[in-house]
């Protein structure tokens, strides 16, 4: 019996250790509410990362996912929960959105994180001028994507005989091939931002990066009533003939694996793409390829993710809202991240020998880019101008891409129009 007695003893003692700990790690853990519409598969997985690290720093992850790709559903409800006095904590927000809502003056400061950590000498000018109010952070960035891409299926190109293309010619005469083999192109999603993101490398294709700058971000009606916007459009439209009977509505996760399934020859979408193709096992340069989009290949657009962080009163989610920043910065963090999602990282300096050559090709043209002048926003998500504007060229270019009746002409003066929308 007396042998029984420590035994006996000990998952009492050790019980109120437990207890004891979980009260130390309550009295400062914080939980932290993001809101993100990363639910695909590659995006989920690296989204589990952005889990991890706040986690790792015992803090409490509430996780508010929005599904829908580019964000739109996301952004919709995030406005009605800040109206209603119920911000999430944290919230994927991006480019010139980050002012509207600082203006708003719910954001709060991220700058000591920022200063301390010394943010300015570890992210180019480009990316912290994004992030900054008033020049005090307010946002942290997660990662750099490209959206300028091509992803082709090599099995296919070779079935129809066909070259992945460098040019529009090459386009039409590839996605020609294909159809002719029995397969679809041109695998799309017809939901606004999908037409919105291959309408713009159209443009930067076809334009070249002045006229993308003139006529995409500074909106300029000269440019946005141009022959070179018709051409653009002309372009864009014939695209759609390319595509299939399923294509409205898609999400474009779906379009990515009729490429990856062999069902499609390309899809032009931003490099989450190829996050897709990764997390259904697939190798880079072997199942699948990438290239820049057709007449794009020295230029860059520029979709940066980023994280606001709303004000609240608890301390403790205040401590856990600064950890998550400090944690998404980390360089173990960056690689992770972008190795699930398909990305750069942001931050400069990063070992990039894990990623594939999509990633370091991609990342070695943001810095040629951006010197050259070639590096451009992300108009489709979100990168270039006010939310509002955007909101109606997308609204614009969806309907050109639907109607059998609008033309180029008609479509030009809509634009014009749209870009004034305030
Ligand atoms: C973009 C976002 C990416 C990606 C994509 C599809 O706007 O920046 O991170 O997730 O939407 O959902």
């Amino acid at each position: 019996m007396t042998s029984t007695r420590p035994a006996l003893r000990s998952p009492c003692i050790a019980l109120a250790v437990v207890t004891l700990g979980a009260l130390h790690v309550a009295a400062h853990a914080g939980e932290v509410e993001v809101l993100h519409w990363w639910t695909s598969g590659g995006e989920a997985k690296a989204a589990q990362a952005l889990k991890g690290s706040l986690q790792a720093k015992g803090h409490v992850w509430k996780d508010f996912a929005v599904a829908g790709g580019g964000g739109d559903a996301a952004m919709t409800v995030l406005k009605s929960r800040v109206v209603s006095g119920n911000a999430p904590a944290a919230a994927q927000i991006k480019g010139p959105s980050l002012q509207d809502w600082a203006k708003e003056g719910v954001l709060a400061s991220i700058d000591d994180v920022a200063k301390a950590e010394k943010w300015d000498t570890l992210l180019p000018p480009v990316v912290s001028d994004i992030m900054k109010y008033k020049g005090n952070y307010i946002a942290v960035p997660v990662n750099v994507h490209r959206v300028n891409w091509l992803w082709a299926n090599p099995e296919v190109f070779k079935k129809a005989g066909a070259k992945v293309p460098g040019s529009w010619d090459e386009f039409f005469s590839a996605a020609d091939a294909i159809k002719k083999a029995g397969l679809t192109a041109v695998a799309h999603g017809g939901q606004p931002w999908q037409d919105l993101t291959t309408f713009e490398a159209v443009a930067l294709g076809l334009g070249g990066t002045e006229f993308y700058k003139k006529a995409l971000v500074q909106l300029d009606p000269a440019s946005l009533k141009s022959p070179t916007m018709e051409k653009v459009l002309t372009t864009f439209k014939r695209i759609k003939d390319y595509t299939d009977k399923g294509a409205s509505g898609r999400d474009w996760n779906l379009a990515t694996a009729m490429v990856i399934k062999g069902e499609a020859g390309m899809q032009i979408m931003g490099d989450w793409a190829k996050g897709e193709f990764i997390a259904a096992g697939k190798v880079p340069g072997k199942d699948f390829v990438c290239v820049a989009a057709p007449g794009s290949a020295k230029a860059f657009t520029f979709n940066i993710d980023s994280f606001a962080m709303f004000k609240l009163k608890n301390e403790a989610n205040v401590k856990a809202q600064k950890d998550l920043a400090s944690a998404i910065m980390s360089p173990e963090f960056q690689e992770t991240f972008s190795l699930n999602k398909g990305s750069i990282p942001v931050r400069m300096g990063v070992k990039m020998d894990k990623f594939d050559d999509c990633a370091k090709a991609s990342s070695a043209d943001f810095g040629a880019t951006a010197k050259s002048g070639a590096l451009v926003p992300s108009l489709a998500h979100g990168m270039a101008v006010a939310s509002s504007a955007e909101g109606a060229i997308k609204d614009v270019v969806s309907q050109f891409w639907n109607s059998d009746k609008m033309s180029a002409k008609d479509a030009m003066d809509k634009l014009a129009s749209a870009a004034k929308t305030k």
